[in-house]
């Protein structure tokens, strides 16, 4: 049986046994604050991701503005991560280490932004155009969005985890899409990384029941060709094994009574390119 624990704001920094987090007021007001914060460096990033920028260039400034809101950049030194951000291009699949290479057009790139800020973390990452994409990249982009907005009309109490799965694999098996299988969305909330895992493929029906105060990412990483993946010597980059490009967008979000909230909404309405 899944174990399911009512937490105060101090009880939400305790990692546990697979115990599933519920949380109160506060620590939605928290994840909203986080949130809004995540959602606001991606916003102000877009006239930035232009061919020609380094990845390293966008970390300094994902980092700059991380520290202007207050927070601090949960991947700074998390497990030997040093970089404000990862920014996946083309066929990396997610954690892209930025670095002195330059985006160049036709590129299309994932930049993942994680927050901390008082305490609460902000988990969100977009895909962005460079130039002029080919229509094959643009679809693919597209059905990502509409993959991990599937899975977000699923999160609500009464329905269980296998249920947004199950939504994401369904849409992108219809497009003959792969569903990566290696990387999970995750609980959130003081911790970065906390159960439930949120694995975005399924069957309806199956895993823990979702409940009111659960926070969670849903991250769906979807591939034009095979789902498999393979992690470079630098021990973090992930790869389609076919060279196949791939795409995500990632949300955190808090279940409510009769559905969810969305913590990392973009605040310009950009939710996927063109923005
Ligand atoms: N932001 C990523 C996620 O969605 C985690 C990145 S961890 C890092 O869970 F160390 F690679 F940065
Ligand atoms: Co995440
Ligand atoms: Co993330």
């Amino acid at each position: 049986m899944d174990k399911y624990l009512s937490v105060s704001p101090d009880e939400a920094l305790i990692a546990r046994d697979g115990t599933i987090k519920l949380h109160g007021a506060e620590g939605f007001a928290g994840m909203r604050a986080a949130g809004r914060l995540a959602a606001e460096i991606l916003d102000a990033l877009v006239p930035h991701v232009v061919p020609g920028v380094s990845t390293e260039e966008l970390d300094d400034i994902v980092r700059a503005m991380t520290i202007a809101g207050g927070a601090v950049p949960a991947t700074l030194g998390y497990r030997g991560y040093n970089h404000s951000c990862c920014i996946s291009i083309n066929h990396v699949i997610c954690h892209g280490i930025p670095s002195d290479k330059k985006l160049k057009d036709g590129d299309i790139v994932n930049i993942d932004v994680t927050p901390m800020l008082d305490g609460w973390h902000g988990d969100t990452s977009r895909m962005f155009l460079v130039g002029d994409v080919p229509v094959k990249a643009k679809r693919l982009v597209d059905a990502t969005y509409e993959c991990l907005m599937l899975g977000i009309e699923q999160a609500r109490p009464g329905n269980h985890i296998g249920d947004i799965g199950a939504a994401i694999q369904k849409h992108a098996e219809k497009h003959r899409y792969g569903v990566v299988r290696d990387f999970c969305g995750h609980g959130l909330g003081r911790l970065f990384h906390d159960a439930p895992e949120i694995v975005h493929v399924g069957r309806p029906g199956s895993g823990p029941e979702i409940r009111p105060g659960m926070f969670f990412t849903i991250e769906p990483m979807i591939n034009i060709g095979r789902p498999d993946g393979k992690i470079l010597d630098d021990g973090w980059t992930a790869v389609t094994r076919d060279r196949s490009l791939s795409a995500q967008f990632e949300h955190s979000i808090g279940i409510t009574e009769d559905g969810c909230e969305i913590f990392t909404a973009s605040p310009k309405g950009f939710g996927r390119p063109p923005y």
